[in-house]
């Protein structure tokens, strides 16, 4: 949004009466012309705008998108969010973290998120596609953390936590966590976050926390052989939500928790994530790139690994793989 448009819209918002063009103009120093192509820009973003050339402009509803300004108004970060960038459009937003960084120095985008309305080559974990129509949340957050590298599953946990919690204190749902990174309602997937890392010896470069929630979208938005393990916010609450601050939740949730990350408190991280874990306690058969076995989790260590009581007794420390469970 442009900073003139930015600026009209927060002249609008301060009433719910209509502002002559001339008001506008006068208290922003510009023409009425001016005024009426940044009223055609909101109107194009999604915004509802009534003119009539009697009384002026008046603001009917904000837009539903995701946009930066809807996204602001909420926000209660200090650095999560402080910069967003916001497209229609792309590819992968963790690509676009990808390129950014590629720029240089990745520091001066610490704590930027992107946004994406929909993404055409979403990507999950182990490179399998992700699919992100418009109406969910498909976002990446750039951290330069100070965590060593052994420990930088602690970010993606810190991120599974503050979407959980989000989903819990927005709407009252029982959101829980199945490692490594899913979001489950019930025993259905509403997201999943994929922590992408550039790192040299003991020095992390950057990472990238990409998050996709299935938010706005109905059940017919998943392919057919998705459609019955996988849910949204809409469908299970009946009705659309307000994603902009849902949004702004999840941010100052990380937030929090990302600071506990960076001052090494390990142990509330892992405490928290016990207690809204799907996984422990659950039969579980594990899949790693060398092999695949089955038995009981019974425990996630301080690296996020998972402890697994295997169906001979013995215990196996995993560290990556897939989890499947009943
Ligand atoms: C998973 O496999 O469960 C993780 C899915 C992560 C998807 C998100 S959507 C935003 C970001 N951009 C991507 O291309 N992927 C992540």
């Amino acid at each position: 949004m442009s900073d003139s448009a930015f600026k009209v819209l927060e002249i609008l918002q301060r009433t719910d009466a209509p502002v002559s063009g001339e008001t506008i103009s006068s208290e922003l120093g510009v023409t009425r012309s001016a005024v009426w192509k940044n009223i055609k820009e909101l109107c194009q973003m999604g915004y509802d705008i009534q003119s009539s050339q009697k009384e002026g402009y008046k603001l009917l509803y904000s837009s539903t998108k995701l946009l930066p300004y809807e996204i602001q108004k909420n926000l209660e970060t200090r650095v999560i969010g402080s910069s967003l960038r916001y497209f229609d459009h792309t590819p992968s937003t963790n690509s676009m973290g990808k390129q950014l960084c590629a720029e240089g120095d990745p520091g001066r985008f610490h704590g930027t998120v992107i946004i994406a309305e929909e993404q055409t080559g979403g990507v999950g974990r182990m490179g399998r596609a992700w699919i992100s129509p418009a109406g969910g949340i498909w976002i990446t957050i750039i951290l330069k953390p100070h965590v060593p590298v052994d420990h930088i599953f602690m970010i993606t946990m810190a991120g599974s936590l503050a979407v959980a919690r989000a989903i819990r204190k927005e709407f009252g749902l029982g959101a829980l966590i199945k490692w490594p990174n899913d979001i489950l309602i019930g025993k259905k997937k509403i997201g999943g976050l994929l922590l992408e890392m550039a790192a040299e010896a003991d020095t992390v470069h950057y990472c990238l926390l990409g998050i996709g929630i299935d938010v706005n979208n109905p059940v017919k938005d998943f392919a057919a052989d998705l459609q019955r393990d996988i849910t949204s916010i809409s469908v299970e609450v009946g009705h659309e939500v307000d994603r902009a601050s849902f949004l702004a939740r999840i941010l100052k949730e990380f937030e929090n928790r990302y600071l506990l990350v960076e001052s090494g408190e390990y142990e509330t991280i892992t405490q928290e994530w016990k207690s809204l874990s799907a996984t422990l306690e659950n039969h579980v058969q594990i899949r790693t790139l060398k092999n695949s076995f089955e038995g009981e989790a019974i425990d996630i260590d301080e690296f996020g690994a998972l402890i697994v009581r295997k169906d001979n007794g013995k215990l196996e420390r995993v560290v990556a793989g897939d989890c499947y469970q009943q």
